[in-house]
């Protein structure tokens, strides 16, 4: 009875010290690229040519097209989600004009905040 007791809790601690403490790392695959392609793909893909695609340049098709950025440059620096363009957009913090995806309603909190953690995590293709 008592080492039952015992065992759950030294159970229980190792749960908690294992879960807790450190921050999850967000994965390009299973992350990032499945919210490419549901809020941005349709826009900024070269083939069908998408609206954003043909203004900008800039692809969400592959991890280096993402990476290329427009055609005036990276959109993200990686570590540095503050000062990442593709950030202060989806954020809506850059000109409202240009808060992406365009012309729709603003991506979901959770969203914002998962593609902003991946590259302040370093944009790596994990
Ligand atoms: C409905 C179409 C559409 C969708 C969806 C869309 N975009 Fe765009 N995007 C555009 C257009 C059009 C432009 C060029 C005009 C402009 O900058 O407003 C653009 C421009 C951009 C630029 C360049 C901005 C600059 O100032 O250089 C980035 C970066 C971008 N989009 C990222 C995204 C991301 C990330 C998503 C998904 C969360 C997304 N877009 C979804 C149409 C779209």
């Amino acid at each position: 009875m008592r080492s039952g007791l015992a065992f759950g809790l030294v159970s229980m601690l190792w749960l908690v010290s294992c879960s807790g403490g450190k921050p999850t790392e967000i994965s390009f695959g299973k992350d990032i690229r499945p919210l490419l392609n549901a809020y941005c793909a349709e826009c900024h893909t070269p083939a069908p040519t998408g609206v954003g695609y043909a203004q900008t340049q800039f692809s969400t098709e592959t991890y280096e097209s993402l990476m290329r950025g427009t055609q005036l440059g990276p959109v993200i620096r990686p570590g540095d989600a503050k000062n990442s363009i593709i950030v202060s957009i989806i954020a809506g913090k850059a000109d409202p004009r240009l808060r992406m995806p365009h012309a729709r309603g603003p991506l979901p909190a959770y969203e914002i905040n998962v593609l902003s953690a991946w590259v302040a995590q370093g944009a790596k293709n994990n």
